[in-house]
């Protein structure tokens, strides 16, 4: 159990009024958590102190070789006040995943939770409260040794800072174009696909560039060997609805294990739909436009659960899916997530814990 210690901000920022667009990632609380790491000693000095800038070394690793890890999660209000957080036992797990592969020190994943919980306790009164709103939760761990040398780090910070949030993506449930992309790719097997880690959201980019270039919103992830299989759709995990399959790109160390994916699959076996992760070529993709069997398209992720596709684009070809608006298993599995989260559904699964 860790002994956080609490130094509260002198001066409190004015919170978002009820009702002000809160977009997404661009206002931060009174407080943030943070936890040295020392080699020799340990995870040590747990503590919340209020939000300020960082100060390192210009030479601190994670500015050169990238050695960091993040996570992100959400803290959502309830209609009668509740602060709740969502499977957080599972960003905590995924957290020794990332660590493991970048080579930094492990958090105990019962720590981890702590630091969030008590962070999000603190900051209670910043969990919005308007419809489709909540409070996003972003833990990392930086490498902060001042070595040029390519080595792991002897010394890390691991801090939480929080967001009130709105949509992920301005366009919320309409259905989004997608570039397949034929050139870059995101991650190989072998690589740290399966982590999260700021190396493969940099490495995204100039595919997003290109496709938003294009007219498009978003990327769709080919693997990195053959060119041939789809992985992931921008910073999500990707779901197709098949001639009444749900059907989903098993993992295989290129993908993320996404919370919502998991959460996705969890639902749709319980409501009895027949559920598949396998490997799904671009050309199964095609030939079920063509026969009219692919139903529905939508990737899943913490930030905007549910993003649907409604246009996919492979070389000179562009594939119209549905028409139009979000699909029926689309809105149904949206609904029931965020239900969940909000405190309006019941939640067989304890999947919500509560914060306060
Ligand atoms: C998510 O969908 O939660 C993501 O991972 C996107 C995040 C990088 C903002």
């Amino acid at each position: 159990m860790l002994d956080i210690k609490l130094e509260r901000a002198a001066a409190l920022k004015t919170k978002p009024a009820v009702g002000q667009p809160l977009g997404f990632g661009h206002l931060f609380t009174d407080h943030m958590f943070v936890m040295n790491y020392t080699e020799g000693k340990g995870w040590h000095d747990p503590r919340i102190v209020p939000f300020s800038n960082l100060s390192l070394s210009p030479a601190a690793m994670v500015f050169h070789y990238g050695q960091e890890m993040f996570e992100g999660l959400k803290a959502y209000r309830s209609a009668d006040g509740h602060t709740y957080l969502f499977r957080r036992d599972m960003n905590a797990k995924r957290a020794i995943q990332s660590n493991d592969r970048l080579c930094i020190p492990r958090i105990p994943p019962e720590d981890f939770v702590q630091a969030v919980r008590t962070l999000v306790a603190v900051e209670r009164d910043w969990v919005p409260s308007d419809p489709g709103t909540s409070l996003y939760i972003r833990p990392f761990v930086i490498a902060t040794d001042d070595f040029l040398g390519v080595a792991p780090s002897k010394t890390y910070l691991f801090l939480i800072i929080l967001s009130p949030s709105g949509a992920y993506y301005e366009s919320g449930l309409a259905p989004v174009g997608i570039w397949i992309e034929d050139d870059y790719v995101r991650a190989v097997r072998g690589g740290m696909g399966f982590a999260k880690t700021g190396g493969n959201y940099a490495a995204s980019l100039a595919a997003q560039v290109k496709a938003h270039d294009s007219g498009f919103s978003q990327v769709l992830w080919l693997d990195g060997v053959e060119r041939k299989y789809i992985e992931e759709v921008g910073a999500m995990n990707i779901f197709f609805k098949i001639d009444g399959k749900i059907v989903t790109p098993m993992l295989n160390g290129s993908i993320l294990p996404g919370v919502t994916r998991d959460s996705v699959l969890h639902l749709c076996r319980h409501w009895g739909l027949p559920v598949e992760e396998r490997r799904i070529a671009v050309d199964e993709l095609i030939s079920a436009q063509e026969s009219g069997s692919l139903e529905e398209v939508f990737g899943t992720g913490t930030a905007a659960v549910i993003s649907p596709v409604g246009k996919l684009r492979w070389k000179d070809r562009v594939m119209m899916i549905g028409d139009g608006t979000i699909g029926p298993v689309s809105q149904k599995i949206y609904d029931t997530i965020t239900g969940i989260q909000w405190g309006t559904l019941e939640d067989p699964f304890g999947w919500r814990v509560t914060v306060d």
